[in-house]
């Protein structure tokens, strides 16, 4: 049913590709509202986030159609501008299409977005930076309206580096009169990707991948084609699945240049890293050696996302280690989980103390989040026999397909 089943304990060996990155391609196709056309947006995970936000443009009155991992979004004309149901309730990215519905047409009509469940996530800073663009907000009970007559670029600070904030004021700003410039802007290698689509539509946009962007607001954009780059996070929870599991892979396309906090912590548990142009291996042919203190943290710190897999292979390492959670503050979910399958750890507030242990017993455990349920993968793949993890379709949400990936290394594991 809505279930993962692996027999744990073999060494996972071989190579794979990693599929396009889903923080990447929200954004990009939240970005095709803004030109009147057709844009083709190639290397598109087939993930559940991407289909609600499929779904979404289409009730907006653009159809969108795939070929493959192909999609073509035609905004020729935008029909609607209320967005609610299960597609914005469920995915906090259908807050991207604020920024752009604004751009489009001046106005939006939406639902408070969702999303996982790993922490309040206001979107506050969002709405500020809009406002001060000249967007007019008013807030009911569950819905909200955001209006602009003229959208006026400005000068503006975000008052944290909020990588959804950044997207919606980019996305706010390519069409506004002006110029917009951005200080403190998110720096995240999606941030770069959304600019890349963007600038090939026709953009002007100074600063990309630093904390000051500067964006000069153009007439119109025109049609564009852009290849969504790799998913770091799910190369990443793969880099963790054979710290924790054991074994030698490599995984084509994995962008090293963005995974560098996480592969300087696997390398000192001990395990060894080659990089080169096609991608990332790693081998973990030892028993992982204790990573004494791990803080998440904006780019080029330590991913939010990857800590619940980092803390399955911190709880199989020989030793004690502390990590702490800077971004989100319902990301130790899975601890309770885990502790079913043997592993010893606490959590104080923000902090959680791993005392690792030799070996995870399979066992039934649930997903209750998408970066939670992958790293219940990754323990289900280094524990003795066998593991249930329920609620597949919180991992469903951002890899493509975790199983066959995961089959194609030489695990045993299969949907249930
Ligand atoms: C994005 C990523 C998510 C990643 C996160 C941090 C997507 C689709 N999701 O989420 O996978 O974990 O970046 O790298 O790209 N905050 C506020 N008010 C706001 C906005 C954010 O208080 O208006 C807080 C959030 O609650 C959170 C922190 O700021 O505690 C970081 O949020 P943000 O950087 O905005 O992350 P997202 O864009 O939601």
């Amino acid at each position: 049913m809505d279930s993962i089943h692996i027999y744990g304990g073999n060494l996972l060996r071989g190579e794979i590709r990693v599929q396009g990155s889903k923080n990447a391609v929200l954004p990009i196709l939240a970005a095709t509202l803004l030109v009147r056309g057709t844009c083709v947006i190639r290397n598109c995970p087939r993930i559940a986030d991407v289909y609600h936000m499929q779904n979404l443009l289409q009730e907006l009155g653009c159809p969108v159609s795939w070929a493959g991992n192909t999609v073509t979004v035609n905004a020729s004309k935008v029909s609607d501008n209320r967005m609610s149901g299960e597609s914005v309730t469920r995915m906090r990215s259908s807050v991207m299409l604020l920024g752009a519905m604004l751009g489009r047409i001046g106005e939006a009509v939406m639902s408070y977005p969702g999303g996982c469940v790993i922490g309040r996530r206001p979107i506050d800073i969002h709405l500020a930076a809009l406002r001060k663009m000249g967007v007019e907000i008013t807030e009911e009970e569950q819905m909200f309206t955001a209006r602009a007559v003229h959208l006026q670029g400005t000068e503006q600070k975000l008052s944290f580096p909020s990588v959804g904030a950044t997207e919606n004021v980019l996305l706010a700003a390519v069409l506004a009169d002006g110029i917009t410039v951005l200080e403190n802007a998110a720096k995240e290698p999606e941030i770069v990707a959304l600019c890349g689509f963007l600038t090939e539509a026709g953009a002007d946009i100074e600063g990309i991948g630093s904390d000051r962007l500067v964006i000069r607001g153009v007439e119109e954009l025109r049609e564009a084609k852009y290849t969504v780059p790799a998913d770091r996070i799910v190369a990443g929870t793969y880099v963790t699945a054979a710290m924790a599991a054991g074994g030698s892979i490599f995984l084509e396309e994995a962008p090293a240049d963005q995974l560098g906090a996480l592969l300087e912590a696997a390398e000192g548990m001990g395990c060894s890293v080659t990089i080169n142009k096609e991608g990332i291996g790693i081998d973990s042919l030892r028993r992982l050696k204790p990573l004494p203190y791990l803080k998440t943290a904006v780019y080029d710190g330590f991913p939010t996302d990857l800590q619940s897999p980092m803390m399955v292979a911190m709880a199989l390492a020989e030793g004690q280690g502390i990590i702490e959670e800077s971004i989100f503050e319902n990301r130790f979910r899975i601890v309770k989980e885990l502790k079913k399958m043997g592993a010893e750890i606490e959590t104080v507030k923000n902090k959680a103390y791993v005392h690792g242990v030799e070996r995870l017993q399979g066992t039934m455990v649930d997903a209750e989040e998408l970066r939670g349920g992958a790293a219940l993968v990754v323990a289900g793949l280094a524990a003795e026999g066998r593991t249930v993890i329920r609620n597949r379709h919180f991992i469903e949400r951002g890899y493509e397909n975790i199983c066959k990936d995961l089959r194609g290394l030489g695990a045993d594991i299969a949907i249930g």
